[in-house]
């Protein structure tokens, strides 16, 4: 039987320190008015002593599993996706499986910028739909005030720390992601990027006067491509899904900036309230945005069961990643009727579209196998005539 990734928990994990643009006056040539008018961001939270990717990623993770009462034990693979991992060896997912007590679990780290999420999810969904896996841990975490300049006005407003993990489990009830699309353009590498430390540079005297292993960003580049590459991705995904514009209920974009956010909203033609903007308590924290985002969203009643959410991301790479997801995390069977609390008219309301919605997923997602299979053979002949 074919098997659905259903998220059936989730947590976050922020640092509880905060720097406001304030603080950041104090410390470089900038003002709370230009970071405001320019990115949305007010504060961000930034690691402490003693604080990793690692630790924010233990805690989240146990909330996550707490959350869906799922022992550590029964996880089958841990994703962690970051550019900021404890160390550039070991992996920081093996870290973080042997302190969870995920003693059954591989587990990896997924570099993706600040995409990292959505290719993670996307990744979780594909074990578990190929049977190999039946509950994957997706993580997006950054410590990235330990990677940014702090003399470097530029680039040190715009960044946060913190974190933020799904725990995906297999189902046989269609759910889940709908459609999804993942993308890369790497004659853009250099537009966001650390250049020493790695092995073209590896880290050294020249690399630290050089201040090479910060990050550093052409903003002007990153800006045009992610208003572009966000409504492109939206559109493509909910065209691919089957779904009206209509039948989606949220937008969660990665939170760079509140006015790319804007200006994507606007080529898409979506209501404000559709759009999930949280970038001005967290900034942008990379990989760990969307899955903060989604935990808010959640915490702030924006989110119900039988929602249809777009989550898209772009970043370093250049990388951009969307996906359409139908949010169902409790089994339909499973206590959907509280009589008790609701209305009558709500409680007769609530299974019927339950059901009219997986019918229509089940519906769509045959539909969508037997498109796979009938152009397969075709895209594979395209591919032989344009090498020829
Ligand atoms: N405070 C005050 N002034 C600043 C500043 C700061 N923190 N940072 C830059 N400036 C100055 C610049 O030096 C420049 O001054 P000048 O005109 O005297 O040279 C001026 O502000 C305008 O800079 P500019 O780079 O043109 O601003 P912008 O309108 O392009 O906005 C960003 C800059 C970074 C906010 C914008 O380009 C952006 O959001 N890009 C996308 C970044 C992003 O999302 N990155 C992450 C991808 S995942």
């Amino acid at each position: 039987m074919k098997q659905y990734g259903r998220i059936t928990g989730w947590g976050k994990s922020v640092p509880a320190r905060i720097l406001t643009n304030f603080d950041l006056e104090q410390m470089v040539d900038t003002s709370d008015e230009w970071i405001v008018t320019r990115t949305g961001i007010r504060e961000r939270h930034i690691v402490g002593p003693g604080e990793t990717t690692a630790t924010m990623s233990l805690e989240a993770c146990q909330r996550t599993l707490k959350q869906a009462n799922v022992s550590p034990e029964d996880v089958d693979l841990i994703i962690i996706a970051t550019s900021t991992p404890d160390y550039l060896c070991p992996p920081v997912s093996s870290m973080v499986q042997h302190q969870l007590g995920a003693t059954r679990a591989s587990a990896f780290t997924l570099v993706a910028g600040c995409t990292g999420f959505v290719y993670g999810l996307v990744t979780a969904s594909q074990f578990i739909e190929s049977g190999m896996y039946e509950r994957v841990l997706v993580v997006g975490a950054e410590a990235l005030s330990r990677a940014v300049d702090w003399t470097d006005r530029a680039t040190c407003v715009l960044f946060g720390d913190g974190c933020g993990a799904v725990l995906v489990e297999a189902s046989d009830t269609p759910t889940g992601i709908l459609s999804c699309e993942l993308g890369s353009d790497g004659s853009d590498w250099d537009a966001l990027m650390a250049p020493g430390g790695g092995c073209v540079k590896p880290f050294g005297e020249e690399v630290l006067h050089n201040r090479e292993h910060y990050l550093r960003m052409d903003g002007k580049r990153i800006f045009k491509f992610a208003t572009r590459k966000m409504a492109e991705a939206v559109t493509n995904v909910v065209q691919a899904s089957g779904l009206f514009w209509d039948d989606i209920d949220l937008i969660i974009p990665h939170q760079a900036n509140a006015r790319i956010t804007d200006l994507a909203m606007r080529r898409l033609g979506v209501e404000p309230e559709k759009m999930m903007v949280n970038v001005d308590r967290y900034g942008n924290t990379s990989a760990a945005s969307i899955p903060l985002a989604l935990c808010d969203a959640l915490e702030e009643g924006r989110l119900q069961s039988g929602d249809h959410v777009v989550l898209v991301g772009f970043g370093a790479g250049l990388t951009w990643g969307a996906a359409v997801l139908h949010w169902q995390p409790e089994p339909e069977s499973e206590g959907l009727i509280n009589v008790e609390d609701s209305p009558l008219l709500a409680s007769l309301f609530k299974p019927v579209r339950n059901a009219v919605w997986n019918t229509q997923v089940a519906a769509r997602a045959r539909l969508q196998d037997m498109t796979i299979a009938a152009m397969t053979p075709i895209h594979r002949l395209q591919r032989r005539i344009m090498r020829k």
